[in-house]
């Protein structure tokens, strides 16, 4: 038997969560089947939290184990294992629309259901996400460029433009954490820098430069000149440093979509170099309509303070209706996260949900993740080391924004180079 092969022998480990009763017909159901071993069970929303300390390939998940469909959303991003959701029969029509829409932005849930599902044809299907997710190709539903490559894509580029219209709020800091998760997930990786003068290298990696950057593309818009102006971390973390100063930026920002030169050609140019994740550090500025028209994906950072309430509200507004149909950023391609929260300054992040929601009279998505306000961020960047490498805290407060984007592959087949990454870097792993 192969060496790669011997996972799959091994029965898929299943996590049953929901009130008693679903709970006791799923495990009936599931333990006479060889395929299938059941590794936890949990009937409350806490409970099934902590049961995701182990590791499951499938998650069965009745939704009635959580008071609301709130902490639903809430817990969803936590998980990293082929989830399948069942959602309520006895709720509104719209909070049930609402809820799945909601569902269906995580690669991980494969599929929610009303009531009930037919369980042998489930458990066809739940066998064959845990293959799929072992065998390590991942098929997004998110990407919707043309391929422009030609030939058939097996993964749809995610392409992630990290934004707020104030600086300051930690976009920098979310770009290239945010890319060396991607990049520990297996996932060919680019991050492109915005800004004049562009922070980005520095922050990445000591070895990186301010040279070549951004200009260097401009002045040879080809294959060749891609290849010259990126600087590479590691063999799957490239980076394309942005301007070195803000008149080099504006004058780039302004360059019709058209043009060979323009960023959206820069990114085509980088799907057909097989990146599957691109992400552009866009400037506060007007500049980042070229980045928000390129872009599949968006992630807003917001500050727990009014003004960033309010500003977040107009970002949200801009993107979803100002540039609707200028983009694809639908309103479940967008992700918000609250960054430097600390207690007994500012709004809480509930506060700051509310706050914005309450301005925008409309529903906004729930945040993805709130990260603290952690002084070591600063060193660390001083030191050219990125905070994911050596701050478990952020590493943690980031990862459910890495998970509704990435599936981690290296999680269930137990032999990726993920884990070994986390060894060497002392890191514990959680999920
Ligand atoms: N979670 C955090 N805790 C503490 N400091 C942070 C955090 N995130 C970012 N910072 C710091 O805030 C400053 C601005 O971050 P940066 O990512 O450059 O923001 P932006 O790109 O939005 O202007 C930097 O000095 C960075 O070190
Ligand atoms: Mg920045």
């Amino acid at each position: 038997m192969a060496w790669n092969n011997t996972n799959t022998e091994d029965p898929v480990s299943v996590l049953l969560a929901g009130p008693q009763e679903r709970v006791d017909l799923w495990y009936q159901a599931l333990s006479g089947v060889g395929r299938f071993r059941i590794s936890s069970v949990a009937y409350t929303g806490d409970d099934f939290l902590a049961k995701l300390g182990g590791v499951q390939d499938v998650i069965l998940l009745d939704a009635a184990c959580f008071d609301g469909p709130q902490a639903l959303m809430q817990a969803i991003p936590k998980v990293q294992s082929a989830t399948y959701v069942f959602l309520p029969r006895d709720v509104p029509q719209n909070e049930l629309e609402q809820a799945r829409q909601g569902l269906e932005n995580f690669p991980q849930v494969k599929k929610t259901f009303v009531g009930d599902a037919n369980l042998p044809n489930l458990m066809k299907e739940m066998y064959a996400a845990a293959q799929g997710n072992r065998n390590a190709v991942q098929h997004w539903g998110g990407g919707n460029r043309k391929s422009g490559g030609g030939g058939s894509r097996p993964v749809a580029t995610r392409i992630i433009a990290v934004w707020n219209q104030v600086g300051g709020a930690g976009k920098t800091t979310i770009t290239s954490n945010l890319g060396y998760l991607a990049m520990e997930r297996g996932y060919k990786t680019l991050l492109i820098g915005l800004d004049g003068p562009d922070p980005l290298p520095l922050y990445v990696d000591a070895k990186l430069k301010s040279r070549p950057n951004l200009t260097t593309w401009q002045s040879n818009p080809t294959a060749e000149g891609l290849q010259a102006a990126i600087q590479k971390v590691s063999a799957n973390l490239h980076i394309i440093a942005g301007f070195p100063d803000l008149f080099l930026l504006s004058e780039f920002m302004e360059i019709e979509e058209a043009h060979p030169a323009s960023l959206s050609r820069l990114v085509d140019m980088a799907i057909k170099e097989e990146y599957t994740v691109i992400i552009l550090d866009a400037p506060p500025s007007q500049g980042a309509a070229s980045a928000l028209a390129a872009a599949n994906s968006l992630v807003l950072v917001a500050r727990p303070t009014d003004e960033s309430a309010y500003r977040t509200m107009v970002a949200y507004k801009t993107v979803t209706e100002r540039l609707s149909g200028l983009n694809s950023i639908t309103p479940s391609k967008i992700r918000v996260v609250l960054n430097m929260v600390r207690r007994g300054y500012g709004l809480t992040p509930d506060e700051f949900h509310a706050a914005v929601t309450r301005a925008l009279q409309g529903t906004f998505p729930p945040l993805v993740a709130v990260i603290p306000d952690i002084p070591k961020v600063l060193d660390l960047q001083g030191e050219r080391v990125l905070p994911v490498q050596r701050n478990e805290t952020y590493r943690e407060a980031i990862t459910p924004l890495a998970n509704s984007f990435f599936v981690d592959k290296g999680t269930s087949s137990g032999n990726g180079q993920y884990k070994e990454e986390k060894k060497i870097l002392g890191i514990r792993v959680r999920w």
